[in-house]
């Protein structure tokens, strides 16, 4: 019997609109086994994909996306714009377009990267079909099995299966509230150099990181790329969230300071227009964009040139900085919910960030909490988290999670917190009386709201690490 003849198993197989594909039987997984590549072995699923079939049910409050809310744009521009690109340009839009994307879109980017002062000439920009499509485009070109990426502890989800799917060896480096450690990540460049071995590239979110929501130092900014041309290595700066600043003073991204010589740039209109439309670029040093260029053509030839023309009319129609605007004030209103309602139900144990800006807080519990089995019980009242594990590979961030507050109206973020800060609460009390300590009581008012820098945004948690943990 071919694959293609073979009877789907009952129950496998099939989508359901709203739990996504049903889950492989071993049946399916032995009859299949031998025709995969050793690649997929290793391959994770991406925690959040998997929790997005759960937390698209109606009942569940989900804190657990990194989901902008698209509802504040306007129905009527959305038709308004669509009806023009109809008129104007259906041929052209229904078309195949270059693999590096139209010129009127490269304008467009321009803008949006000079809003944050990267100087950059269009020839340097490729349009991807997202800005996860710059995360395997650079993955595809730099890493051979083995390979070493240098990331962020905890760093970007998403990134994972990515990283996973090339075979990467992934060395994590703790952060702070300035962001990555710069100074350890020096050590283990070092450590590494002892090894004979190279980072291909090291990978970073800067600007309020998810999952963190800290903010790197301009002094780190500076030293990690002075160290990225002493050493002749490549960085990957992923910078979504660098224009929803809701407090203090934008920071120059790694690209306007290394000027794109180092450092891959990578940009999204996912989190400033929309997600729907999957349309990102990057700007890198002309050797990799060749190459970039050649792992797109053999991906998807280019990204939707429907799309592409649709973000070329809303920039010429409307003021793409107005919508910008809006979501910022919303976003920080929902941030402050978010914060207050963490003070108001999560135990004193408990810690977080502050961030000036994005989407995401990150929280800590303390270590004998596993994140992973307090979400099944947060399941059970309807909310739903990133349990902290999804951002690291090698199985730390047991005690963390990450909350988001950009999807979900303040209601909702209120009822969310309190109902993940009950099983929290249960969990504190679970402890004390089997190990007969006295739980911290609650947190004291003054010390509850928290408080931090503006500039950076951060009363930030140590992101601890669990005990015994590397
Ligand atoms: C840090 C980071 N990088 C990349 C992406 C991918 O975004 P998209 O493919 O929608 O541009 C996301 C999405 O949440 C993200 O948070």
């Amino acid at each position: 019997m071919t694959i293609d003849e073979t009877p789907r198993g009952s129950g496998s197989g099939g989508e359901s609109p709203t739990m996504g594909p049903s889950r492989t039987t071993a049946r399916d997984l032995e009859r299949y086994a031998g025709l995969f590549a050793r690649r997929t072995h290793g391959m994770k699923s991406s925690a959040m994909r998997d929790l997005m079939a759960i937390t698209a049910r109606p009942d569940v409050i989900s804190l657990a996306g990194g989901l902008p809310d698209t509802s504040t744009f306007p129905a009527e521009d959305l038709a308004a714009i669509m009806a023009r690109v109809a008129a104007g340009a259906s041929a052209r839009a229904l078309q195949y377009g270059p693999t590096e994307g139209m010129e009127e879109l490269k304008s467009c980017i321009v803008q949006v990267m000079a809003a944050e002062g990267m100087d950059v000439g269009s020839d340097e920009l490729l349009v991807t079909t997202g800005g996860q499509q710059v995360i395997d485009l650079v993955c595809k070109t730099l890493i051979d099995p083995g390979d070493v990426i240098v990331a962020e502890g905890p760093t970007y989800p998403g990134a994972v299966p990515t990283f996973s799917a090339y075979e990467a060896e992934v060395v994590q480096i703790e952060m702070d509230a300035d962001g990555m450690r710069v100074d350890l990540l020096e050590e283990t460049l070092d450590r590494l150099k002892r090894e004979g071995r190279t980072p291909k590239f090291i990978y970073t979110v800067p600007t309020f990181q998810n999952p963190a929501g800290v903010t790197m130092s301009l002094d780190r900014r500076r030293r990690l790329v002075r160290l990225a041309a002493q050493r002749e290595l490549l960085v990957l700066e992923d910078n979504p969230y660098g224009l929803l600043r809701f407090e203090g003073d934008p920071l120059p991204p790694l690209y306007a300071l290394d000027r794109g010589e180092y450092v891959i740039y990578l940009g999204t209109f996912s989190k400033i227009l929309s997600p729907g439309l999957r349309l990102g670029w990057t700007a890198a040093p002309r050797p990799v964009l060749e190459k970039l260029n050649l792992g797109k053509q053999g991906a998807d030839l280019c990204s939707s040139t429907f799309g592409q023309h649709f973000v070329v009319e809303y920039f010429a129609q409307r003021n793409w900085a107005d919508l910008l605007g809006r979501l910022r004030a919303l976003y920080r209103r929902r941030r402050d919910a978010m914060l207050e309602a963490l003070a108001e139900y999560f135990p004193a144990e408990a810690e977080w960030t502050r961030p000036a800006g994005g989407l995401f807080i990150w929280a800590t519990l303390p270590a004998y909490i596993d994140t992973t089995d307090l979400l099944a019980r947060a399941l059970r009242d309807h909310v739903a988290f990133v349990p902290g594990r999804a951002a690291f590979l090698d199985g730390r961030g047991g005690a963390s999670m990450r909350l988001n507050f950009s999807g979900a109206r303040e209601s909702e973020l209120e009822e969310g917190v309190r109902r993940i800060g009950k099983v929290v609460n249960e969990q504190v009390r679970l402890y004390s009386t089997l190990t007969g300590t006295e739980p911290a009581g609650p947190r004291p008012r003054a010390e509850s709201r928290a408080e931090g820098s503006e500039s950076t945004g951060a009363r930030i948690v140590p992101l601890r690490r669990r005990a015994g943990e590397r």
